[in-house]
């Protein structure tokens, strides 16, 4: 008698072909990307592009569907983040953004140069009184709290986003509710240095540069 493949096998089979095809499809809506973000998503400085590969599939989407929606990059916003909104607008919908998020997330590179001079014995402390109960230990971010890993992220863009939110040029959105959870948050760090020393401790959780 001729051998029939189990369903549960043919169902394998079948998914496995769906995420090739997936596959397929993010590595060619990340082709646009990588004129600023580069080939492995490891970042830009000089286009204030910052690595991603780091992040999760479910906030790089959360935050492209933020971009597109006017909700972060609107007219408060820098020149940088406007023309990311106009990127992230060029994506049809949110299975296109979550193509381009989980090809992003499989990606690699090691963590860029530390360029922000901070006391990181100093960042450590603010790090664990204001920021670990959201962030986690190890700042390896909390999906249930929709807050980002941060340990790996440029440490120029940690610094360029804590003082974006200090200014309301991103979080002041109305409909943007996590983003002004982190405005408030921002705003309890004293001062500059400050936000130096934070991110110099963070620097210092990312993996070495190579
Ligand atoms: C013209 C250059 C440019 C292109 C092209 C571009 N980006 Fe960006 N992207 C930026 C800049 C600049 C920022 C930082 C914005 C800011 O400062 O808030 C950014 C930020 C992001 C962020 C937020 C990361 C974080 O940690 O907050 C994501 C996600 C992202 N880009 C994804 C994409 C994807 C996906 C594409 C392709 C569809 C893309 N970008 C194309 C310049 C670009
Ligand atoms: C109440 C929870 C909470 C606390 C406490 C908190 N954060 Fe956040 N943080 C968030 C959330 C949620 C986001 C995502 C915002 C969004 O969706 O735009 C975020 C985003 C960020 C980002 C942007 C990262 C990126 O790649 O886009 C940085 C940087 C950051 N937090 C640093 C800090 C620092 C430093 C502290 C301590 C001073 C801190 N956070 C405290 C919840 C928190």
């Amino acid at each position: 008698m001729k051998q029939l493949l189990p369903p549960i096998w043919l169902g394998t089979l079948l998914l496995a072909g769906v995420a090739q095809a997936q596959d397929a499809a993010g590595e060619q809506r990340y082709a646009p990307c990588a004129s600023c973000h580069g080939d492995a998503a490891q970042g830009d400085q000089a286009q204030g592009a910052p690595r991603l590969n780091h992040l999760s599939a479910v906030y790089i989407t959360a935050q492209l569907e933020k971009f597109s929606a006017g909700q972060r990059g609107g007219a408060d916003a820098s020149p940088q983040a406007q023309a990311m909104a106009a990127m992230a607008r060029t994506l049809p919908d949110e299975q296109a953004m979550l193509e381009v998020a989980v090809y992003i997330s499989a990606l690699d590179s090691p963590a860029s140069p530390a360029t922000v001079a901070g006391d990181p014995a100093l960042g450590a402390d603010y790090y664990r009184q204001l920021c670990g109960a959201c962030h986690a230990a190890g700042a390896v971010g909390n999906k249930a709290l929709h807050s980002p890993r941060l340990a790996g992220s440029d440490d120029w863009y940690l610094q360029a986003q804590l003082e974006a939110f200090r200014s309301g040029q991103r979080g002041a959105h109305p409909d943007d509710r996590t983003g002004r959870q982190m405005r408030a948050m921002a705003a309890t760090l004293p001062d500059d240095q400050a936000v130096r020393n934070v991110v110099a401790y963070l620097r210092e959780l990312a993996e070495p540069a190579e």
